[in-house]
């Protein structure tokens, strides 16, 4: 989604926006520009494209220099991707410039409003709509802008995050958000003020930053700091800095050739901090405050609801196996865009369980608050600290992967599966579902997954020939059962995402169904068959491929030997529980589709028109 950069104080404006838009460029976007005021002049280049391409226009069309700056990477909404409705946009006057990310979803209306009122428009955005509604506002009202921008907000239905200033006025920069996230960077002295979508832009200047909450606005002035209000009533709010936990390597690519590479590689790190702290396997125990403080809650509801989207959403259906299996609560898995719109039955008995990276995907954000408003206890799986699903859940629980920057999830979606097992575990003990051996030798394997991912990563090698052969695939299917199913959906959404070539994930006994229509020679077939859980059946599946005459890459448990003999290729992963492969076999399967989109030249880290974090609906 679009990202914001910007920055007012002492230092030039123009490098720290630039450098700022690379660390937000995982986020996805088709355009990029910026507006800086030196003092005298309002400066503004924008241009469809990356933002190589705005450094390249900047060059030619505007000098550089200003201490005060707003950018914005577009990714597009309303209106295609072009020069012109790319932001940053002006006002009618030319006086007022704004940087907007989210949808104004009334724009119509008050851009007929407008329109009727003698102003025109350049663009097809929102945004156009919204700079020109706060000019409005600050002249019939004869406001500050700070003001003008709190009464225009209170006119808009939608999201937004947006950064707006005053060329007349350019000591004074207006932030506020609902809906899309929006950090301030606070300099050492308080004598400079980064804005950013999130910290990674002003990492290296502080360690400082204010989060606004949704529905709160900032005003923030070179020399005297931020003043925090409500948008609806105007009301000041006390103003939280927080300290960053983060540091510079963590976002950067430490040598690998992306991210996306990287973060696979951190899964054993990811995984055992994840654990680190839950898991005390001399003591036979899991702590989980989140679950622990709310144990009744757990014990007494009626089922679990899981909601989530996309790769987070197959976690949750890894959860569903493992809950139920083990803690035997039944569960129902969600896409939260479905729920969110078909009326569900909810009742103050349910648990409701979030899952998201990002912690900030707008559809999962209106599941929990339907939730929420039916009397359902919601409780959160996220990544991100501090973000908006975060906050708005009643309880949770971190996987503590660290920041994931590839668009494509890797270490989010194992770091998610070991949350949802320490809990469905911790249940199990507390429910009495799990004997006290089982949960010991559950604990013992969990701790040992971090080695078994360093073995299966050994693959990579062979795992690269694979991906040689099969690049030019047009389809692919990948076929898993139990446990492993919903890894072979994961594996087609990875394939999908990067390499842009057509996959999909069946339950492996479906494949008679339907999906066999498919198979022929040119067909791969990626098969989970590990040793526990439905090998047999999973078997007599890859014979039935084999004689449609299907290309079979069989994942397989070390020391296989019936696949191999029928595969016409193998990828072996340690052996472990059937309820922990997915920690496992998950693995070959994304080196599998980031080696194919390397082989293709595809952009790995950020695929064409994805986001990182979808905060739109
Ligand atoms: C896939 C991917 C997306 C996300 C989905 C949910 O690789 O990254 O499918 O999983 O957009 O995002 P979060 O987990 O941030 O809510």
């Amino acid at each position: 989604m679009c990202g914001i950069v910007g920055y007012i104080g002492h230092r030039d404006a123009y490098p720290i926006v630039i450098e700022g838009f690379r660390r937000l460029e995982y986020r996805g976007y088709d355009s990029a520009g910026i507006a800086l005021f030196d003092g005298t002049d309002l400066k503004i280049c924008k241009t469809k494209g990356k933002v190589a391409d705005l450094e390249e226009r900047s060059d030619k069309e505007i000098t550089k220099t200003g201490n005060v700056g707003i950018g914005h990477t577009r990714w597009a909404t309303h209106g295609v991707p072009n020069d012109v409705n790319s932001h940053p946009h002006l006002s009618n006057s030319g006086d007022l410039v704004i940087i907007h990310n989210g949808i104004i979803e009334n724009y119509d209306s008050l851009k007929q409003e407008l329109i009727s009122r003698g102003y025109t428009f350049q663009s097809d955005t929102d945004t156009e709509v919204l700079i020109n509604l706060i000019e409005d506002v600050k002249k019939q009202e004869n406001v500050k802008l700070g003001h003008a921008v709190q009464i225009a907000l209170n006119q808009v239905i939608g999201a937004y995050a947006i950064a707006v200033f005053d060329k007349n006025k350019p000591e004074e920069v207006v932030v506020a958000r609902l809906g899309s996230p929006l950090a301030i960077g606070i300099g050492e002295n308080e004598d400079e003020f980064f804005i950013a979508s999130d910290a990674s832009p002003f990492l290296e200047y502080t360690k400082n930053a204010v989060y606004l909450e949704d529905e709160e606005m900032a005003v923030i002035r070179f020399h005297k700091g931020i003043k925090v209000r409500k948008i609806k009533d105007d009301s000041l709010v006390p103003t939280y800095v927080q300290e960053l936990q983060l540091n510079l390597e963590q976002i950067e690519k430490g040598g690998y050739e992306h991210f996306m590479l990287k973060e696979i590689h951190e899964q054993p790190k990811a995984i055992t901090d994840t654990y680190r702290g839950r898991l005390l396997r001399n003591e036979a125990i899991i702590k989980m405050a989140g679950v622990e403080d709310n144990m009744k809650k757990f014990l007494n509801a009626n089922r679990i609801i899981i909601v989530a989207c996309g790769t987070s959403w197959h976690a949750g259906l890894v959860a569903e196996y493992i809950f139920e299996d083990l803690a035997r609560i039944p569960v129902e898995v969600e896409y939260a865009s479905e729920f969110r719109y078909r009326n569900p039955v909810i009742t103050e008995n349910d648990v409701l369980i979030a899952i998201s990276q990002s912690g900030e995907t707008a559809d999962t954000l209106a599941a929990i608050k339907l939730a929420k408003s039916k009397g359902a206890f919601v409780f959160g799986v996220c990544n991100v600290v501090g973000s908006s699903i975060a906050r708005e859940t009643h309880a949770g629980a971190y996987t503590h992967a660290g920041p994931e920057i590839g668009v494509a999830s890797t270490k989010a979606f194992t770091t998610q599966i070991t949350v949802l097992t320490l809990m469905a575990l911790r249940l199990a003990r507390a429910k009495g579902t799990i004997s006290s051996s089982d949960f010991r030798q559950h604990l013992l394997e969990l701790e040992m997954i971090p080695k078994k991912v360093e073995k299966a990563l050994e693959s990579d090698s062979i795992i690269k020939q694979i991906a040689d052969i099969y690049k030019n695939s047009t389809n692919c299917l990948y076929l898993g059962r139990g446990y492993n199913f919903p890894v072979a959906l994961e594996g087609a959404l990875k394939l999908k995402e990067i390499s842009y070539i057509h996959a999909e994930g069946y339950p492996a006994a479906e494949m008679k169904h339907g999906p066999i229509a498919l198979i022929d020679e040119n067909m791969p077939i990626v098969v989970i068959a590990t040793k526990k859980g439905h090998y047999e059946k999973v078997v007599s599946n890859i014979q039935e491929i084999k004689s449609r005459k299907g290309k079979i890459i069989g994942i397989v448990t070390e020391g296989d030997v019936q696949v191999k003999e029928l595969a016409d290729h193998v990828i072996e992963v340690p052996e472990t529980l059937e309820s922990l492969s997915p920690l496992l076999t998950t693995i070959p399967l994304q080196l599998l589709s980031y080696h194919i989109a390397v082989l293709l030249n595809k952009n790995v880290d950020q695929p064409r028109n994805l986001a990182k974090s979808v905060t739109v609906e």
